[in-house]
């Protein structure tokens, strides 16, 4: 990891965890990065068994030195990630089925593949029924793999801000949806771009993001919390919008984070 990279990671992982089995040191909680609000899915097989050729290397390659997505562009890299096994990324559901600790069975666990300054790649693990709980990605295009497990993500974007009060706003409902084993999903800038992942039983979730977050470039991570649906405020009887607020990032998200020992790509 460059200087750059692990400084920056350190700005996004703000608390402490606790410690558990077979994981490094560098334990703190992250800020959820992985993407999944965007609506259009793929479905891909999920190949079994020796990998014949590095898949996320290929990735690596298709993504380039691109530092945002074009619309045309969207199609290509969603295959290269449908192309990502499970098996080259060297997650397997039974590692961690097999925790004993107990609350390193409730710890969402973060491994970091690589931090480039154009794009991030990495893995989270979930345990059944944690979340990573509403948040933005600002200004990024974020493409998400479940590896294994079912995941039900809730998304928004926000469309206005409440006059008078800058830190509520109105945001759009883009539905909640679950997706499933090799199912990859997308979210843009303005598409699905607010959202809470929630693991119904566990699961993995490999993320690419493009750029990374960085806050000192306008790409924080903003929490969120929503306090009630819009329909009430303008009378119109819509459904489709929410008023939400920003928050800190809350107490109970905590994660860990694990060693990478799939196919390296630095
Ligand atoms: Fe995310």
């Amino acid at each position: 990891m460059s200087g750059w990279s692990a400084s920056l990671q350190l700005l996004l992982l703000p608390h402490e965890d606790i410690s558990g089995d077979n994981f490094d040191d560098d334990r703190r909680s992250v800020c959820g990065s992985t993407g999944g609000g965007g609506l259009k899915c793929v479905s891909g097989e999920g190949s079994v068994g020796s990998v014949q050729a590095s898949m996320l290397k290929r990735l690596v390659e298709v993504v380039g030195s691109k530092s945002r997505i074009a619309t045309n562009e969207v199609s290509q890299i969603l295959s290269a990630v449908d192309e990502v096994t499970r098996e080259e990324l060297g997650v397997q559901e039974s590692q961690y089925h097999g925790r004993l600790d107990l609350e390193m069975r409730k710890l969402i666990t973060f491994l970091n593949i690589t931090e480039q300054e154009n794009y991030s790649l990495g893995i989270f693990v979930m345990p059944p029924n944690t979340t990573i709980p509403l948040h933005d990605h600002p200004g990024m295009t974020v493409f998400t793999k479940v590896l294994w497990g079912e995941l039900e993500v809730e998304a928004y974007d926000i469309v206005a801000k409440r006059q008078g009060d800058n830190d509520e706003y109105v945001a759009l409902k883009r539905g909640t949806s679950v997706t499933r084993d090799n199912e990859v999903r997308y979210l843009t800038k303005d598409n699905g771009n607010i959202h809470q992942f929630h693991a119904k039983r566990w699961t993995a979730v490999f993320d690419l993001a493009v750029p990374p977050y960085d806050p000192w470039n306008g790409r924080p991570c903003n929490y969120f919390r929503v306090l009630g649906d819009a329909t009430t405020e303008n009378g119109t009887g819509e459904t489709d919008s929410v008023i939400m607020e920003t928050r800190d990032c809350p107490d109970e998200y905590r994660t860990t984070r694990g060693i990478y020992t799939g196919t390296s790509v630095d």
